[in-house]
């Protein structure tokens, strides 16, 4: 600046109360407190709640632990009832919103169909305006409740299928699988898919989390929230990463090739996906448990080549990364799980949204109770004291 005294912005910028510092990713800075969960990422511990994941994954249900994520304790019997019952009187869309489903072009993505109705869910809300954090949660089942429908009835309309409407004597998954494949899905599918749902429910202030908090501050609405969560989820570096993996088993191809590969793309700095965390430096709790259940459902549905070729890959990045904290995460073995589920590549990252729904309305809900606009600051480093130069000048 050629004036050499501070501007008086400037002055109060750097001698505020506590001076702004510069954390690009944001790597270093809590922006929230909250109580829905708890990551140590050098112990590679996750808690929803204070009850650590694999006690959950072990012995919950989805329904139960979003009640626990947005209530901070467990249900009691009849209490989760009457919540199941509130989620299932919720799971049918409005009638012009499967007509809307009907006039979504073909070859768009669930994703992307996804982010668009679960928006559209907000102008048949006459309240969805309302930003009381009751109100918040009531909107929050809204979506829940809803998603499944939205991605498994584009589904239905890609394939030209007739749709099938939810079943309200089913619980999320069940319901969610009976739309999509047109016939009740066994156990093992069920069970399988609850546990995933469990798994990605919630995580703290990662990305997609931590854009809703932002819209939410600003008192907009829980659907514009949850669409920029949506949104944001999409990227390969967050959710959609899930779907890199796949493509990386299937350029493979085969476990001999599964060394040179992974060199080739390390020695080139590219990032294997399915690989990594900004928080666990330790193993991902998640990637620990579905690794082990990955590998029973590819034996129960012959997949186990590729599993196999799942755990070299895992083999090789311990080996060549592993000192350095690089670790597989949740997306690396959600991948195997999905095949063995038949579920479709373009599928799993609405089903990590569908899951992360609680989280998102879970951290809104607590925004909106304790609300403080987020608005962070930008180094600025352009010129100062530009002259304008008129048009006829330049
Ligand atoms: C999810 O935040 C959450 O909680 C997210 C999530 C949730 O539940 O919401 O857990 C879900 O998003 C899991 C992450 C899924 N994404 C991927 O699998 C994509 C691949 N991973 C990387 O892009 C990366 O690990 C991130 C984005 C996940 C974390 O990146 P950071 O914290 O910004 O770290 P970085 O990219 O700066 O990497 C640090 C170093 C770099 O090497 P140097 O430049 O220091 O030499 O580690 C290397 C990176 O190159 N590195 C990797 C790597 N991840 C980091 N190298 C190879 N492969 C990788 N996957």
């Amino acid at each position: 600046m050629s004036d050499q005294t501070k501007s008086p912005a400037l002055e109060a910028e750097t001698t505020s109360r506590i001076a702004p510092s510069f954390d690009k990713g944001l790597v270093h800075t809590i922006a929230a407190e909250s109580a829905m969960s708890f990551i140590d990422g050098e112990r590679g511990v996750l808690e929803y709640v204070g009850i650590s994941i694999d006690e959950l994954a072990r012995g919950s249900t989805f329904e139960e632990c979003v009640f626990l994520l947005w209530n901070k304790r467990l249900p009691t019997a009849s209490e989760l009832e009457i919540f199941q019952e509130r989620i299932r009187d919720e799971y049918d869309l409005p009638d012009p919103m499967w007509e809307m489903i009907r006039h979504i072009p073909k070859y768009a993505t669930p994703m992307s169909a996804l982010r668009t109705l679960g928006s559209a869910l907000g102008m048949f809300d006459p309240e969805a305006d309302f930003s009381s954090p009751e109100h918040a949660e009531r909107k929050a089942i809204h979506l829940l409740a809803r998603a499944p429908a939205i991605v498994a009835g584009f589904d239905r309309h890609r394939k030209g299928l007739p749709f099938l409407r939810p079943d309200p004597r089913m619980s999320i998954v069940r319901s969610f699988l009976y739309m999509l494949k047109g016939e009740k899905p066994g156990k093992l599918t069920s069970h399988a898919l609850d546990v995933v749902f469990i798994l990605h429910a919630e995580h703290g202030l990662n990305a997609s989390t931590f854009a809703s908090m932002v819209t939410i501050s600003t008192l907009s609405d829980m659907y514009s929230a949850l669409a920029t969560a949506i949104g944001t989820l999409k990227g390969p570096l967050h959710g959609g990463a899930n779907m890199g993996v796949l493509k990386m088993l299937q350029d493979i191809g085969s476990i001999d090739r599964v060394e040179p590969y992974i060199l080739d793309k390390l020695q080139r700095k590219e990032k294997v996906m399915g690989f990594g965390h900004r928080v666990y430096k330790a193993h991902d709790p998640r990637a620990t448990y579905l690794r082990e259940f990955a590998h029973d459902l590819a034996e129960e549905t012959g997949n186990m080549d590729l599993y196999e070729l799942t755990v070299k890959i895992e083999e090789v990045m311990e080996r060549e990364v592993g000192h350095r904290g690089i670790h597989p995460n949740v997306d690396f073995y959600s991948a195997i799980t999905f095949i063995s589920l038949g579920i479709e590549v373009d599928f799993f990252t609405p089903i990590f949204a569908m899951s992360r729904i609680a989280g998102w309305a879970g951290h809104c809900i607590e925004q909106l109770s304790d609300n403080k606009l987020m608005r962070p600051r930008a180094r600025y480093t352009g010129p100062h004291n530009v002259p304008y130069v008129p048009l006829d000048q330049r």
